[in-house]
């Protein structure tokens, strides 16, 4: 999950790399660091804390590295930063690497002497004791030692103009760009500035040198490649382009479904059409937000589709006894598609035979490329590490994908396609609420805990809600099912105890105004979010949000906003960074 970069321009690089550095920060933000390659050698600068701390450093240089660090091995500090140093070698990394306490013993039995606690450094030393002067067979051969995941960047003191970078299990990408060639963990990070890139699939090497870019495979063998343009509409933009990333991002909602929509519109299912009409039972893998919209996905798959749906935290999903076979079809969710534990879940799910639709933010991802079929919502850039509006995205998406399988499998069209076209304007209507919501954080800003309640459809909003009050709040929320509150939960509810109940289906109107009773009558603070006049004219609740009325089906895209919002001004009320909750990171590319 960290970021990295490593640019050979065509003059000096330091600029250009603290710029990818600043669109890559998303991938972590407790340290970061430079390391330049000039006339006089290396000039490095690694600080702990995000990139901001890198900018008076300059170098010149016109070869260099860079990271953006999400601490795995060893604490975040300035020693344990990246680019790591080892003889003629310096080199940034990201991924674990496995074996590093066998091969760090061994290498300290030599007399090695290591600087950090990281994993990273054992690789850089690995490549120094092997570096001839030859850098891509010193990669290789320092590599073939390497358990885990990784993808690096390295230079060495006496190659100017040369970067070799290695993957495995954690994305990379080289390309050229306006300030020269580059190989980069992300696309977004480079996509605005970028001509044409292309991706190193596992265990293959990247040489940039002489003003060239080869791939190699593991057997370091040329291995062609396809360069292509990347989707510019991923194109990161900073924080700092004004205000806070997560707040512009829910205020893109609206037109991120538009696009979405129309996208969906213009995509051919036909290459799936023989998956989706045969399956008789769908696995839906995703992980947090991701698997959200896969619990909403099942709703709407099971009731209007009749197809059994089987969702599973795609962590968990291969360590469970492998059920799926040939003719399941597997939904994959990834705004990034590059999240490991998904990544994994679907190469398992493939081997047994299973057909894997990926929805995704990237259509050049690794899930893309995995996937059989893809979908590509079109969120454009996500920076926040709260994913909001690619949720918005990924609920139109599977909602059409159930819609074209009812299609396929009965031939009938849905009257889905016209309702799922409400989705943006509802959405427009839904953020005008955020006046009565600010109120609402402000009266609670000192909660402790909280509740967020919804039954059937509901379920997934409200266990999104709790989520993204967890991570950028730092408020312990649960969302739970609202039958689940009276069987333990309640046993905390007490003056004051905030509960958030999404209430959007009419036949459980009932029910849920049932739970809001018990909490009232512990004395807690009820809030309910309902598009029912009826349901909320009939409420005890504390607080009442009316929300844009939809069909009931697709309220979870619309219900979501405000508690997205919620989560956001409970951030700014206990004075926390929205854009970088504690020990988060946006792509969690390891397992
Ligand atoms: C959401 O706010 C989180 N940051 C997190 O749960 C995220 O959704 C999850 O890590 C999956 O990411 P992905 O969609 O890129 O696979």
């Amino acid at each position: 999950m960290c970021g990295i970069i490593g640019y050979v321009s065509e003059g000096d690089c330091c600029g250009a790399l603290f710029d990818a550095l600043r669109r890559l920060e998303y991938r972590g933000y407790d340290s970061a660091g430079i390391a330049v390659l000039g006339e006089k050698g290396f000039s490095v600068c690694k600080k702990q804390g995000g990139v901001s701390n890198l900018a008076s450093f300059y170098a010149a240089g016109n070869t260099g590295v860079g990271h953006t660090r999400w601490a795995t091995h060893g604490a975040p500090s300035d020693k344990n930063a990246h680019p790591h140093r080892a003889g003629k070698i310096a080199l940034v990394h990201n991924g674990i690497v496995e074996n590093y306490a066998a091969l760090k013993a061994e290498l300290e039995a030599d007399g090695e002497l290591f600087l950090s606690e990281t994993d990273s450094e054992v690789i850089a030393k690995l490549i120094s004791r092997a570096y001839r002067g030859d850098l891509l067979r010193a990669v290789h051969a320092a590599l073939g030692r390497a358990e885990g995941a990784y993808a690096v960047a390295v230079i060495a003191e006496d190659r100017p103009g040369e970067i070799v970078a290695a993957r495995y299990k954690s994305p990379l990408i080289a390309g050229c760009g306006r300030e020269g060639l580059f190989v980069c963990s992300d696309i977004p990070a480079v996509a605005a500035g970028a001509g044409y890139i292309a991706k190193a699939e596992d265990g293959e090497f990247v040489r940039i040198a002489d003003g060239e870019i080869c791939f190699y495979d593991r057997d370091l063998r040329p291995v062609p490649k396809v360069f292509f343009r990347p989707q510019a509409d991923l194109g990161a933009a900073p924080s700092d382009a004004g205000g806070y990333c997560m707040r512009r991002e829910i205020g893109e909602i609206p037109a991120a479904l538009r696009r979405t929509f129309c996208a969906l519109e213009k995509t051919d299912f036909a290459p799936c059409a023989r998956a989706l009409r045969g399956a008789k039972r769908i696995f839906a893998v995703a992980c947090g937000t991701a698997y959200h919209s896969a619990l909403a996905f099942r709703d709407a798959a099971e009731r209007d589709v009749g197809v059994p749906v089987l969702c599973c935290t795609a962590g968990e999903f291969r360590y469970r006894p492998p059920l799926t076979e040939r003719g399941d079809l597997v939904v994959a969710v990834s705004q990034s598609g590059e999240t490991a534990d998904t990544l994994e879940a679907v190469r398992l799910a493939k081997e047994r035979g299973g057909y894997v639709v990926a929805v995704t933010n990237a259509g050049c991802s690794s899930l893309a490329s995995l996937a059989d079929f893809t979908l590509v919502m079109r969120a454009g850039a996500e920076i926040a590490v709260a994913a909001t509006k690619s949720y918005n995205c990924q609920l139109l998406c599977l909602w059409y994908l159930a819609a074209e399988m009812l299609f396929f499998k009965r031939q009938k069209y849905p009257d889905w396609f016209s309702s799922l076209q409400k989705l943006p304007s509802a959405a427009e209507e839904t953020i005008s609420l955020f006046s009565e919501i600010d109120r609402i954080a402000d009266s609670l800003k000192d909660a402790a805990a909280m509740y967020f309640l919804g039954r059937g459809a509901d379920e997934c909003t409200a266990r999104e809600g709790a989520l993204k009050v967890k991570e950028i709040a730092c408020v312990f929320a649960e969302g739970l099912a609202a039958g689940e509150l009276k069987h333990g939960p309640l046993a905390l509810v007490r003056e004051g105890f905030p509960v958030f109940m999404t209430a959007t289906q009419p036949p459980l109107f009932k029910k849920c105004e049932n739970a809001l009773a018990e909490v009232r009558s512990r004395g807690g603070f009820a809030a309910l979010f309902s598009q029912s006049e009826e349901a909320l004219s009939q409420s005890c609740a504390d607080v009442k949000v009316r929300l844009p009325a939809l069909p009931a089906a697709l309220m979870p895209c619309i219900a979501v906003i405000p508690l997205q919002y919620f989560a956001y001004r409970m951030c700014l009320e206990r004075g926390l960074d929205p854009d970088k909750p504690k020990n988060l990171a946006k792509s969690v590319t390891v397992e």
